[in-house]
C-alpha cells in the first residue's frame, strides 16, 4: 500500500481546453492534505472532471489546451505520478479492458513492470479488497454494473495509489450497486489511507465517508469548503439554486395538467426481448403507452430495461410477442414500427440512447440540433426556433458553437435528449433521461418533459433516478434481475 497518501496543491489553476473561448476552470486556489477525503460538487459543466483529469496527469499537452498557474500533486506535475494516481469513471464498461477478470487486474501492474509474483500478489489482494470472490478467469462479461465498477476499483488499488479521483462512479448503476460501490471505496480507504477526491451530483452516499465537501465555480473558483454538514448548513439553499443537489434542498417539480383524452398509443403483447436473440430475457411484457402518460421502467443493471425500451422503440425485433402501434400514432403506416421508415419514425417515436456519444453527428451543438428538423424539411426559420429554445431551456447556449464530443457528461447528455425533442416525436423513449445532470438542469428537463406530457405527447423512461419517477411516472414497471446470465451472482 502507499508509502505516504497524496498532498494536493493547486495555485491559481486554471485550464482552457483546446478550441474553446472560456477556461473550464481559473484562478482555483485548493490544497488537499494528504489522506483527506474530499466529496467535490459544482454545478454541471463546473470543471469537476477537467480538475480530475488534470490530476490524473491526463490532461496537460499543448494541443490539448491552456494551463495557467501551477497545478501539483506532492510539489511535482500530475504527470509524474501516473501510474500511481487512480481515476474511476462513471461508465463501467468503458474502464474493462481485458475479458477475464484477473487479467483486467493485473493489467495496470503490468504496465508497471513488477515481477509475476507480486503482481499476482497484488490481483488477490485487490480482488478482496473490493469483495469480488470470484475466480481469476470469471468472464468480464458476465459482471453486473456495480461488480464491473468495483473490478475498475480493484485495477486501481492494484497500483497501490495514493491519490484516488472517482468521477461519478455510482451514476450509471442501481441502488445496490451505488452501496456496493460505496463500501469497496471504503474499505479501500481505510486499507491505503489515500486521498480522496470524488465527484458525485447525488451527495447522500458519500456523505458519511468524506470529511471536506468542496465546491467549485467556473469563474469563481472554490466557492464552499468545509466539512459537510457545516458547509450544507451554512450554504444549503445557496447552493442548491446555483444547481447542486443538497441533502434537503431537493427540487419539487410541479405535475402539470395532463388531461388529453389518453389516447392509446402503443402496446405490447407478451413481449420479450433480447439483443442476441440467443438469451431471450424471459419477460411476458404486456405495456400501453398512452398520450399524456409517463411510464417508468425499472430495475437491476442488467434486467434489460435497455433492450425493452429499444425494442418498444421499433428499434429490435421482439424475441417473441408484438410491438403494436396504435392508429393515433401510426395513421396510416401500418401497427409495426419496425417497418416504418427512419423519417416516418421520426415524428412518431423518438429514442434517445443510453450512450449520448452513440448518437452525435454533426460537428456542433447547433447543427447537431438540426439534424432531426432538418430531415422533417421544417423551414429554416422554424429550425432556428427549436433550436434556439432547446439551447435556452437546456442551458446550452454558450456551448452552441462547441464539438458535440467534448462537451462535459452532463452537457452531452442534455444535447442528446434535446436533439430527440427536436422532432417533437410523439412518444419519447428515454434511456437514463437524468443521469449527470445537476438539481437546476434536471428541474428544466422534468418541465420540459412535463410540458410535452401536457401536449399529449408520451413518455417512457428507463431510469434508475427515483426523484424522476416520483416528479413524472404514471405507470411504473420494475423488471426483475435477469437470472440467465449470472450477472448478478
Ligand atoms: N475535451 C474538451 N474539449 C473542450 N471543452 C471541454 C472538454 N472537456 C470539457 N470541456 C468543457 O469544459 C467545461 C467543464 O467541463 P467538465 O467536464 O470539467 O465539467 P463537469 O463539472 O465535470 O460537468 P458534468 O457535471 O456535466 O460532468 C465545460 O464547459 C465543457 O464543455
Ligand atoms: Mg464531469
Amino acid at each position: 500500500m502507499p508509502a505516504h497518501p497524496a498532498r494536493v496543491c493547486a495555485r491559481d489553476w486554471g485550464w482552457r481546453h483546446a478550441g474553446r473561448k472560456g477556461f473550464a476552470l481559473s484562478g482555483l486556489n485548493l490544497t488537499i492534505e494528504p489522506g483527506q477525503r474530499v466529496l467535490l460538487l459544482g454545478r454541471s459543466g463546473a470543471g469537476k472532471s477537467t480538475l480530475l483529469h488534470a490530476l490524473a496527469g491526463v490532461l496537460g499537452g499543448a494541443d490539448e489546451g491552456e494551463q495557467h498557474g501551477r497545478l501539483l500533486i506532492d510539489d511535482e506535475p500530475p504527470a509524474a505520478h501516473r501510474g500511481r494516481t487512480g481515476l474511476l469513471l462513471q461508465d463501467p464498461d468503458a474502464q474493462i479492458v481485458l475479458s477475464r477478470v484477473g487479467d483486467d487486474v493485473a493489467f495496470g501492474p503490468e504496465n508497471l513492470g513488477l515481477p509475476r509474483d507480486e503482481i499476482w500478489r497484488r490481483v488477490a489482494d485487490s480482488l478482496r479488497r473490493v469483495g469480488l470472490d470470484i475466480p481469476l478467469d470469471h468472464p468480464t462479461s458476465a459482471l453486473s454494473g456495480g461488480q464491473k465498477q468495483r473490478l475498475a476499483l480493484a485495477g486501481i488499488l492494484a497500483l497501490h495509489p495514493h491519490l484516488l479521483l472517482l468521477d461519478e462512479p455510482t451514476a450509471n448503476l442501481d441502488p445496490a450497486g451505488v452501496l456496493e460501490v460505496r463500501d469497496a471505496v471504503a474499505a479501500a480507504l481505510e486499507a491505503t489511507g489515500a486521498t480522496l477526491v470524488v465527484v458525485e451530483h447525488r451527495v447522500q452516499v458519500w456523505l458519511d465517508l468524506v470529511d471536506r465537501v468542496v465546491v467549485l465555480d467556473p469563474d469563481a473558483g472554490v466557492v464552499a469548503d468545509g466539512p459537510p454538514e457545516q458547509v450544507i448548513a451554512a450554504q444549503g439553499a445557496e447552493l442548491a439554486a446555483a444547481g447542486v443537489w443538497v441533502p434537503g434542498h431537493h427540487p419539487s417539480p410541479v405535475r402539470g395538467a395532463r388531461n388529453v383524452g389518453a389516447d392509446t398509443l402503443l402496446t405490447t403483447d407478451r413481449l420479450d426481448v433480447s439483443r442476441s436473440r440467443a438469451n431471450p430475457l424471459g419477460h411476458q411484457v404486456d405495456l400501453t403507452v398512452e398520450a399524456g402518460r409517463a411510464l417508468a421502467i425499472t430495475g437491476p443493471n442488467g434486467a434489460g430495461k435497455s433492450t425493452l425500451a429499444l425494442t418498444v422503440a421499433g428499434l429490435l425485433r421482439p424475441v417473441r410477442g408484438a410491438v403494436r402501434a396504435a392508429d393515433a400514432l401510426a395513421q396510416g403506416i401500418g401497427t409495426d414500427p419496425l417497418r416504418w421508415r427512419s423519417r416516418e419514425l421520426l415524428t412518431r417515436i423518438g429514442t434517445v440512447f443510453q450512450e449520448p456519444e452513440h448518437q452525435f453527428l454533426t460537428p456542433t451543438v447547433r447543427e447537431e440540433l438540426a439534424v432531426g428538423p432538418r430531415a422533417l424539411k421544417l423551414s429554416e426559420r422554424d429550425i432556428a426556433a427549436r433550436t434556439e429554445e432547446l439551447l435556452d431551456r437546456l442551458r446550452l447556449s454558450g456551448l452552441a458553437g462547441a464539438n458535440p464530443f467534448t462537451l462535459s457528461g452532463g452537457e452531452k447528455r442534455r444535447l442528446s435528449v434535446a436533439t430527440v425533442l427536436a422532432s417533437r416525436p410523439r412518444v419519447l423513449v428515454l434511456d437514463e433521461p437524468t443521469f449527470g445532470q445537476d438539481g437546476r438542469t434536471w428541474t428544466e428537463l422534468v418541465a420540459l418533459l412535463e410540458s410535452l406530457l401536457s401536449d399529449g405527447h408520451a413518455v417512457v423512461a428507463v431510469t434508475h433516478d427515483e426523484p424522476f419517477v416520483d416528479a413524472l411516472a404514471d405507470t411504473v414497471l420494475q423488471l426483475p434481475a435477469y437470472a440467465g446470465s449470472g450477472a448478478a451472482r
